[in-house]
């Protein structure tokens, strides 16, 4: 009987264990990590410091403040992701550097934490530009056959991927950067021709890119998805872009433009979830009032992720497997 109620009110406790979407409001272009038993949500600011929401729950980041891990010298930060390497976290951003204006100040950039805490404090470690080169936004970190490549947008043309080979985390190798996918598809190409936010993702063994097409100030922002399915990271035929979008709006769920994502897993390693941003009207526009939503996701018989559809605001969801 005992053992009965125990089990019961375990039952329950589980049960309660939800949480409701979004999660942080004014935070776009979330990246989140789940890292010795709390949450770290970080997102962009448009300012000269980037912030950290530090919970044990899903739930629990609405309530916590954003605290500062890394202050710079320049304006308009975005984009922020950190990538743990050999016991460092990496902060990845893009941002113009001191007395720059207009698009074309846009750079990309790394800091490094002082120890192995995701809260840092963090400190500037490099410029991770090639002089000369057009606006370079949005830089990621993947790792393919153990060696490091930059993932990041440009804009020539039109807006478009890039990968560039590095030597370590913060230093880019003697070459060029190549591009990874350029918006050619009808989906790549609402209100504006644009590739960006490209985000690693790997799953038994295969190596996968997700990236935001489309204007993000348009309820057509969404994300798609390319493989790495040769032997050439740098080489573009080396990779595959899947015909269709993997996630976007759904209207009668009241959500809009979800994109420019993360990933991450649950508490207990069991489960893969994404974490992006959306907004709930159609003219939620480009801007700083875009609001973090997370999610679960699942692996496809044929070894692909399915994002389903993005859960609407407000609805209760299960919260992450062993929180
Ligand atoms: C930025 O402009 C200010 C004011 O003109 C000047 O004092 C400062 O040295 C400049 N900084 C850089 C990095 O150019
Ligand atoms: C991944 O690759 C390793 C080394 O080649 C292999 O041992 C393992 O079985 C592979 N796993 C999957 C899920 O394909
Ligand atoms: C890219 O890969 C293709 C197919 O393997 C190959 O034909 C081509 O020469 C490669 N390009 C470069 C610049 O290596
Ligand atoms: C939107 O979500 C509903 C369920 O809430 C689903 O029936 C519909 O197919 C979705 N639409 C799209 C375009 O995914
Ligand atoms: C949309 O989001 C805003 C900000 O969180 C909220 O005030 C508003 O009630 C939401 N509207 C709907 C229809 O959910
Ligand atoms: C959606 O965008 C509108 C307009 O920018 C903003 O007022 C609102 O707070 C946003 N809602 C959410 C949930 O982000």
């Amino acid at each position: 009987m005992l053992k009965l109620i125990v089990v019961s009110l375990l039952l329950v406790v589980v049960g309660s264990d939800a949480f409701t979407n979004p999660i942080a409001l004014d935070a776009p272009d979330p990246w989140m990590v789940y890292y010795k038993g709390f949450y770290y949500l970080i997102a962009t600011t448009w300012s000269n410091y980037f912030g950290i929401r530090k919970s044990s729950t899903l739930e629990g980041l609405k309530s916590v403040e954003n605290t500062v891990v890394y202050t710079f010298d320049g304006h308009t930060g975005w984009a922020p992701e950190i990538h743990l390497v050999d016991s460092k976290w990496y902060l990845y951003y893009t941002s113009c550097g001191p007395n720059t204006t207009g698009n074309a100040c846009h750079r990309n950039r790394v800091a490094e934490s002082v120890g192995d805490d995701p809260m840092g404090p963090y400190q500037h470690k490099a410029d991770l530009v090639d002089d000369g080169d057009p606006e370079e936004l949005d830089p990621s970190l993947i790792n393919i056959n153990g060696k490091y490549y930059l993932l990041g947008s440009y804009f020539v043309r039109t807006q478009m991927l890039y990968i560039r080979e590095l030597t370590n985390p913060y230093t880019l190798a003697p070459g060029v950067k190549q591009m990874l996918s350029e918006p050619t598809l009808s989906w790549e190409r609402e209100g504006w021709t644009v590739d960006e936010g490209p985000e690693p993702l790997y799953h038994n063994n295969r190596t996968f890119v997700v990236f935001s097409a489309s204007y993000c100030a348009t309820p057509n922002y969404k994300l798609g998805l390319l493989e790495f399915v040769g032997t050439d990271p740098l080489n573009i035929t080396h990779w595959r872009k899947y015909p269709n979008p993997v996630f976007q709006k759904n209207e009668s769920r009241g959500v809009y433009g979800p994109g420019h994502n993360g990933f991450f897993k649950s508490p207990d390693g069991t489960e893969d979830w994404i974490i992006y941003h959306a907004n709930n009207s159609t003219d939620g526009g480009c801007n700083m009032q875009r609001s973090s939503r997370a999610q679960k996701f699942t692996w496809g018989a044929d070894g692909l992720p399915v994002f389903g559809v993005p859960e609407a605001a407000g609805v209760e969801l299960q919260a992450p497997s062993g929180e």
